[in-house]
């Protein structure tokens, strides 16, 4: 069976629109064609912490994201194009006989693939394998951001292009725009989530108010060495795109992913309370008889907060010439509003 014929089959419209169908049944219904959620494939679950993109058992096909046991994450692969594109991305970027130094460096700012998967429950439905962004926190907060004023790619057709223009006014000025977030309120041990239509509902002020401000505050204040650390990570990924990799990244998201555990030192409450100790022995010069030894104080201010910066979601990444300026103006844009919260 070829890959093709074992990809998911979707209207033509993009996974966005689909999902706002109503989910109630319906009068003399249509819906009796429509696909039942699938069974979860033995070991899986859905995706914890997903906040934007193709949900199992709510996009249209039924099919999205899951995770395994194993710390990995499962994506149906969609309809052609789109499916087969994203995955051929993914396999060029890791192959391992991969000679393109632009692309190997990409590498490091991408999740890791790691392969495809068909369950015997869902033996059409093919998955694409890859490290999951989330894994090493323990209350991932998660920003799902798309990239770019332009938001569709080189085929796209005139009507296309005006319902991707009509969908978020503030874009052209932005150059980004939320398709979701999730914060882990620390005073009240609950996330607050955020989907896309309150992105788009974001103007260019509440975009740094509503939107980062937003997501950078556990409850207490604002996470500035969280805010600091994605900067730090945002300038390297900006490094990248500032020499021609022949491509064009259109509709493509930053994953941004800080633990909401952690306090402003980058400590957990716990680590706090442990105080020094915090700090290997091994990370300091002083030996453990040196009780209270500042430098384990200054390493512990030093120490960079743990954050995850990640591209996701490459089915319109299309070949082109020079730079990818819709890419760079958007994450020259975003590094802007992280600069300004620093401020607030
Ligand atoms: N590797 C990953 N690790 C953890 N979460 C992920 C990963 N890839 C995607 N996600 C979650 O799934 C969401 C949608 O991902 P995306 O690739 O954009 O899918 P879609 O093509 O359906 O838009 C992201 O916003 C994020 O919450
Ligand atoms: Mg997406």
């Amino acid at each position: 069976m070829t890959l093709e014929n074992t990809l998911v089959k979707e209207s033509k419209n993009e996974a966005e629109e689909l999902e706002s169908v109503s989910e109630k049944p319906l009068e003399n219904d249509v819906r009796e064609k429509r696909p039942k959620t699938p069974p979860l494939p033995k070991g899986t679950q859905t995706l914890e912490h997903q906040v934007a993109g193709h949900r199992h058992g709510k996009s249209k096909t039924k099919l999205g994201f899951l995770q395994n046991t194993d710390g990995t994450v499962l994506k149906a692969i969609q309809s052609p194009p789109r499916g087969m594109r994203e995955l051929q991305f993914y396999q060029n970027v890791f192959d391992e006989n991969q000679t393109n130094s632009a692309l190997i460096s990409l590498r490091q700012f991408m999740p890791k693939y790691l392969g495809t998967y068909s369950s015997p429950e869902l033996p059409n439905v093919m998955y694409l394998v890859m490290e999951k962004v989330t894994q090493p926190f323990a209350e991932p907060c998660v920003c799902d951001l798309k990239m770019g004023a332009r938001t569709h790619d080189p085929e796209a057709t005139p009507a296309k292009i005006a319902r991707e223009k009509a969908k978020y006014p503030f874009l052209e000025n932005v150059g980004f725009q939320f398709q979701g977030y999730s914060v882990y309120d620390q005073v009240k041990k609950k996330y607050d989530i955020y989907d896309k239509k309150f992105g788009r509902s974001l103007t260019e002020v509440e975009v740094l108010t509503k939107g980062f401000a937003a997501f950078f505050d556990n409850g207490y204040g604002i996470r500035v060495d969280a805010v600091k650390a994605m900067i730090k990570k945002l300038e390297e990924i900006e490094k990248w795109f500032m020499s021609p990799s022949g491509l064009c990244f259109y509709a493509s998201s930053l994953l941004l992913v800080y633990d909401g555990e952690r306090t402003s030192t980058g400590k957990t409450d716990e680590e706090v309370s442990d105080g020094i100790d915090y700090i290997k022995e091994t990370d300091c010069a002083c030996t453990p008889e040196v009780a209270g030894c500042v430098n384990h104080c200054q390493l512990a201010m030093d120490l960079e907060c743990p954050v995850a910066v990640k591209m996701i979601d490459f089915a319109h990444v299309f070949p082109a010439s020079g730079l990818d300026e819709n890419y760079l103006t958007g994450l020259r844009s975003l590094i802007a509003y992280l600069h300004r919260v620093l401020e607030l």
